[in-house]
């Protein structure tokens, strides 16, 4: 479903960041664990497509990433994927409706009001429609933005730390939903979290294989001390799959 190898990524001026190789059997969600600029967010970014493959090979739901044009990957992410960005990215000038058509609007197609009636009633935000996103609280965008992600019924579903200012019962609810959301439309999760009541919840499961990234460029603390050791490119990442290690 997921795999890449000898992948890294470098932004203009930055630090190399190195990924361990690794691979998600079919059947199987990703936990995306680290800590805070270990780059969790840019290897989501890899994995839809919207940072280029700058080295190494990546494959996502069948589709080698590497040689694609930007055009090829517009179209094969909004075939391919729905991604819940950590900042939700909702449009302010579109009530709720309007921002659950837009993936398809912006794809060329007719928008699909049934499918998104659907969806908010699935995730209770059935009676905010009408509503504009500032009218929301935190939970409900929430909803909003994982309805939009699942409009085009994704194969995979990209979440980067879902439960950012929630509550633990909320951050709870969120996760329920993503799983709940991932079993009805069939779909692979990937989602990063560095918040330990996410990592608590998916850990005690048995569907879920973690990567945990390590950060070479963060200024203090053992990690970056080893990166430094090895010289060069620090891919510590470390893999744990809790049922039978029978990685794809
Ligand atoms: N657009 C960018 N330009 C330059 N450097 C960037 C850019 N985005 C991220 N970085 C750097 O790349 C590294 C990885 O960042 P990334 O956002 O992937 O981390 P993260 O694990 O998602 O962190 P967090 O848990 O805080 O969200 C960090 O050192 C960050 O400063
Ligand atoms: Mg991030």
């Amino acid at each position: 479903m997921l795999a890449w190898s000898g992948l890294s990524h470098r932004y203009k001026g930055g630090a190399e960041i190195a990924y361990a190789d690794f691979a998600l059997r079919e059947g199987r969600h990703l936990l995306l664990r680290g800590s805070s600029g270990s780059g969790k967010s840019t290897l989501l970014a890899l994995l839809a497509g919207l940072l280029r493959v700058q080295q190494g090979g990546l494959e996502v739901a069948g589709t080698s990433l590497a040689g694609l044009s930007p055009r090829a990957l517009d179209a094969w992410r909004g075939a391919t994927l729905g991604v819940v960005p950590q900042r939700l990215h909702l449009s302010e000038a579109l009530t709720v409706a309007e921002n659950l058509a837009l993936p398809a609007l912006a794809a060329g197609q007719g928008a699909d009001p049934a499918r998104a009636q659907a969806l908010m009633a699935a995730l209770d935000i059935g009676e905010l429609a009408a509503r504009r996103p500032h009218q929301l609280s935190v939970g409900q965008a929430q909803r909003v933005a994982l309805a939009r992600a699942l409009m085009r019924q994704p194969r995979l579903l990209l979440a980067d730390e879902p439960s950012a200012s929630l509550d633990d019962e909320h951050t709870l609810h969120m996760l329920a939903l993503l799983l709940d959301a991932a079993e009805r439309e069939r779909c692979t999760l990937v989602i990063a979290s560095h918040d330990a009541r996410v990592i608590e919840a998916l850990t005690a499961r048995d569907d879920f294989t973690e990567v945990v990234l390590r950060s070479r460029t963060s200024a203090t603390g053992p990690a970056s001390q080893l990166g430094a050791l090895g010289g060069g490119t620090a891919p510590m990442t470390r893999m744990t799959d809790w049922t039978d290690g029978g990685r794809a």
